[in-house]
């Protein structure tokens, strides 16, 4: 039984980060004139309203996304992926939130494909249902960790995959690093993002131990809190962990980082990271 219904958290600051990222990743690919896969594992209902039910139960996205809304000056990325959700909210105000689904669509070109996969019987219609007239959309009610590697590697050999589990099941800590190995072993120069959640900092230091001994080289993380790690407050920061980032990623998350920590948390306990886990090997 899946309860997890991403309508409660859509535009929380995890989102933030985690479209930021993935709009700069995209955009990188989309730079050359040849195809490209788009996969998410783990798509959610693609598209939010803001005053949902969800979303005004939690009223998480007030302080993610509706402290950027009112923003004039900001880093350049920060700036590229807030014009995006400006577009899906084209009668201010901030109204409607858009999942990784719905971003990816808008940046994508005719040329492109995308593979959604979402297990939810809830979510999974909605996905469909807003992509019954783009034929480059095929969602799959199917698991993502297994869609992946049975799309890799994909015939334009140019691509990125996010990996976006809840992490409801402790399962999804070790299930994404399986994936990426063995997607990464199929198809070395993907593009891979995966997000995670920091609830408990042991899980994410054994995750990135992991990644450090898995053979994988150049891989980024970066990660953005909103309280001091604890054991008793639920999600105090998240992150995303980049293979292959594009070179512009670093420089450009090294401005909106600092920015995003001052901006989301203006009570002052925002903090942020961003590492190479490993680099270029020889
Ligand atoms: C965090 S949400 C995804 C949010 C989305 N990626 C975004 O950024 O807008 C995670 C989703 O994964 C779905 N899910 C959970 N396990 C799955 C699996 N093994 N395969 C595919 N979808 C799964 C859940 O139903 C949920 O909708």
């Amino acid at each position: 039984m899946m309860s997890y219904r991403h309508g409660f958290h859509a535009g929380n600051f995890a989102d933030v980060l985690k479209h930021l990222v993935l709009v700069h990743c995209l955009r990188h690919l989309l730079r050359k004139d040849k195809p490209v896969l788009y996969l998410d594992t783990h798509a959610g209902a693609g598209l939010y309203a803001l005053d949902s039910d969800y979303a005004r139960k939690t009223g998480e996205y007030r302080s993610g996304i509706a402290r950027l809304w009112q923003q004039d000056t900001m880093p350049t990325a920060v700036a590229d992926y807030l014009a995006l959700v400006r577009e899906c909210n084209p009668a201010d105000p901030l109204s409607r939130y858009p999942g990784s689904p719905w971003l990816a669509a808008r940046l994508l070109r005719p040329c492109d494909r995308l593979l959604l996969h979402e297990l939810h019987s809830s979510e999974h219609p909605l996905l469909t249902g807003q992509f019954a007239d783009d034929s480059r959309v095929k969602v799959l009610p199917e698991d993502g960790y297994r869609g992946c590697i049975a799309a890799m590697p994909p015939p334009e050999r140019r691509g990125l995959v996010l990996m976006d589990p809840s992490y409801e099941l402790k399962s999804d800590y070790s299930q994404v690093v399986a994936t990426l190995k063995q997607a990464h072993r199929r198809f070395a120069t993907g593009v891979y993002a995966i997000w995670y959640p920091v609830v408990e900092r042991r899980r994410i230091a054994d995750l990135e131990t992991t990644l450090k001994d898995s053979g994988i080289s150049r891989i980024l993380l970066a990660e953005l809190g909103v309280s001091p790690d604890s054991m008793e407050t639920g999600m105090t920061a998240s992150g995303m962990i980049v293979v292959n980032p594009p070179y512009t990623l670093e420089n450009d998350l090294r401005d909106s980082l600092p920015w995003l920590a001052d901006t989301l948390v203006p009570a002052g306990d925002g903090h942020w990271r961003l590492e190479t886990l490993v680099g270029e090997r020889p």
